[in-house]
């Protein structure tokens, strides 16, 4: 039972009101000095036809203290409840030091599968795609917490004209460069071909046609044409997966567009068999006018397949193969079209597994300089992103710690780049458009992974210097006002976690993390510790927060630091 279960019986017994009503309707208190939990007394005031400040007086002078309660105190026409903190401290410790990093756990046992990052193949990954896999790596691990069995699957869009373009650039202007003559980044060499073709695209639009050209070429299985599009997709392959193993990303299942797209078609031919699509110029046409979004192209006139050709069938084969309860693709919102489309298209067929699918829409990264375009050239490459924060992050350790070794000194910095870059992505509901700047999101002060990690390494310091041994043990039943707000916030994380995993939604888990780490630094500051009369409880306290710190980095992809 817990603490409002509590006091909803202490009150049914002396109200007409059932237990489930007076659950509905406690409150708790904004200001804590005001109590813990505030019974309003408005609805007795209806039922007894009596003033609720009186009724608030002689429920208070009814109610027997007993020694989970501190004290009871009528304020208005509220009846405020205080809980004897000591019990409570020791029971949140209790469970926090037993179940460690099990504390707020379930058993779920869903199979779900989390599609992201699903790059197309022509370019390298950019700033967005670190706002998708934060997301994606995110999302899975809480859902994961809650006992659901997560595959991670990855779509490589490995085949359309965005490729094609890409070829067409490095066929004329190439010259047979490859990654190794020029030393660079194989997926990043691809993405400078595709920046030349946009550029020249621009100038000359007649070259978009030679691109949708190269694309009949492929799908007809010409041996020139498919010997390019395998030596260039492969560079884009190792590319990303270097990055991947970068930003700490790995794949249950990889799905390629070209090996599906068939079968997309097919599905196409299948639905204008069924009276489901219409033939319109040539091209099969899905007409949603009814549902308000309009007319939508399946297969083109000259045959070839588009994007939401194949995701017809991926959807198809991601049940197939994993009997999935749930099936979430993380893509932005530019995209909110596509996957209402594609729904609709496959509730019209019938799947039954329709209700399953959730597009997990966010929102666009942009720099304080403005929006990024993939075809322009000014996105931010995520390695370069990576690479450059972890520079900063160096800087910082080194004026701490000039003796570190090499080694130590590029893990750590690694460590401190990744949780500025994810916390900054994660921190806003994700459905908003956010700025990334990285020289706040590095900063050690602030709202940011890297305080968050500092508040962590704080802690395991206390822990180093004490002699003593964490118990759970008070000498004085007397707690501090910041040992009290730190116990609370500590037992709030199963219900945090519960909270964002119902809304698929990290920022809860952010701004949760952040504020525990606020309140264990003005803790930190107000309570000494070591010698302290209580210390070895407040041990046992420091621990808590570092188990239930470490969580919550973990949750949103973060690894923590001993040391900073
Ligand atoms: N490759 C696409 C893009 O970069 C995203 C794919 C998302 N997944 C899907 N099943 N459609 O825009």
């Amino acid at each position: 039972m817990n603490n409002k279960e509590a006091i909803a019986k202490i009150l049914a017994k002396q109200t007409k009101l059932k237990e489930d009503e007076i659950l509905s309707i406690l409150e708790v208190p904004s200001n804590p000095e005001l109590g813990d939990i505030a019974f309003p007394c408005f609805k007795l005031s209806s039922i007894y036809k009596k003033n609720p400040i009186e009724i608030a007086k002689e429920l208070e002078s009814k109610i027997k203290i007993t020694k989970d309660l501190e004290k009871i105190k009528a304020t208005g026409p509220y009846l405020n409840f205080f809980l004897e903190k000591s019990n409570l401290a020791i029971e949140v410790i209790k469970k926090i030091l037993k179940e460690k990093e099990k504390f707020g756990t379930e058993k779920n046992k869903q199979t779900i599968m989390i599609e992201f990052p699903s790059p197309n193949t022509n370019k390298p990954l950019h700033l967005g795609h670190l706002r998708n896999m934060s997301l994606g790596e995110s999302v899975s691990r809480i859902l994961e917490h809650k006992g659901n069995k997560i595959i991670r699957a990855n779509l490589n869009n490995d085949r359309g004209v965005h490729i094609c373009k890409s070829m067409y650039a490095y066929e004329k202007w190439g010259k047979n460069k490859t990654p190794e003559s020029e030393k660079i980044k194989s997926d990043h060499l691809i993405g400078d071909y595709y920046v030349m073709f946009s550029k020249a695209a621009k100038e000359n639009p007649a070259l978009e046609e030679e691109a949708q050209k190269i694309l009949q070429k492929w799908e007809s299985g010409d041996k020139k044409t498919i010997a390019l599009w395998k030596k260039m997709n492969k560079w884009a392959f190792d590319g990303f997966k270097e990055t991947y193993k970068l930003f700490g990303i790995k794949h249950d299942k990889q799905y390629y567009e070209s090996e599906i797209y068939g079968q997309g078609k097919e599905l196409a031919q299948e639905g204008l068999n069924k009276n489901i699509f219409i033939k319109k110029d040539n091209a099969i046409i899905a007409d949603l006018t009814d549902e308000k979004l309009g007319e939508k192209v399946i297969l083109r006139a000259d045959g070839t397949s588009i994007y939401i050709t194949q995701d017809m069938y991926l959807a198809i084969l991601k049940d197939k193969e994993y009997k999935l309860d749930g099936s979430i693709y993380v893509v932005a919102n530019e995209q909110d079209y596509h996957f209402q489309v594609l729904f609709t298209i496959l509730k019209k067929f019938g799947y039954k597994f329709t209700k399953n699918l959730h597009h997990l829409s966010y929102g666009m990264v942009e720099l304080p300089e403005g929006r990024m375009k993939s075809r322009e050239g000014t996105v931010v490459d995520a390695d370069d992103l990576i690479l450059e924060t972890q520079k900063l992050a160096k800087t910082e350790i080194k004026k701490r710690f000039p003796k570190l070794s090499e080694k130590e000194l590029n893990i750590r910095s690694l460590k401190i780049a990744l949780s500025a870059i994810k916390f900054m992505l994660l921190k806003t509901d994700h459905v908003k458009n956010i700025i990334f700047n990285p020289n706040e999101a590095i900063s050690f002060e602030g709202d940011t992974g890297p305080y968050i990690q500092y508040s962590y390494a704080r802690a395991s310091s206390i822990l180093k210097k004490s002699k003593k041994k964490p118990e759970i043990k008070l000498t004085s039943k007397i707690l501090k006002e910041k040992e009290i707000l730190l116990i609370k916030k500590l037992a709030e994380f199963p219900e945090v976690i519960e909270n964002a995993q119902r809304n698929l939604s990290p920022s809860i888990i952010s701004n949760y993390t952040l504020e525990l780490a606020h309140i264990f630094n003005e803790f930190y500051h107000q309570t000494k510790v070591l010698d302290s009369e209580n210390e070895i409880f407040l041990l046992a306290l420091v621990e808590s927060f570092r188990i239930v710190c470490k969580k919550s980095l973990y949750l949103l992809g973060i690894e923590t630091v001993e040391e900073m």
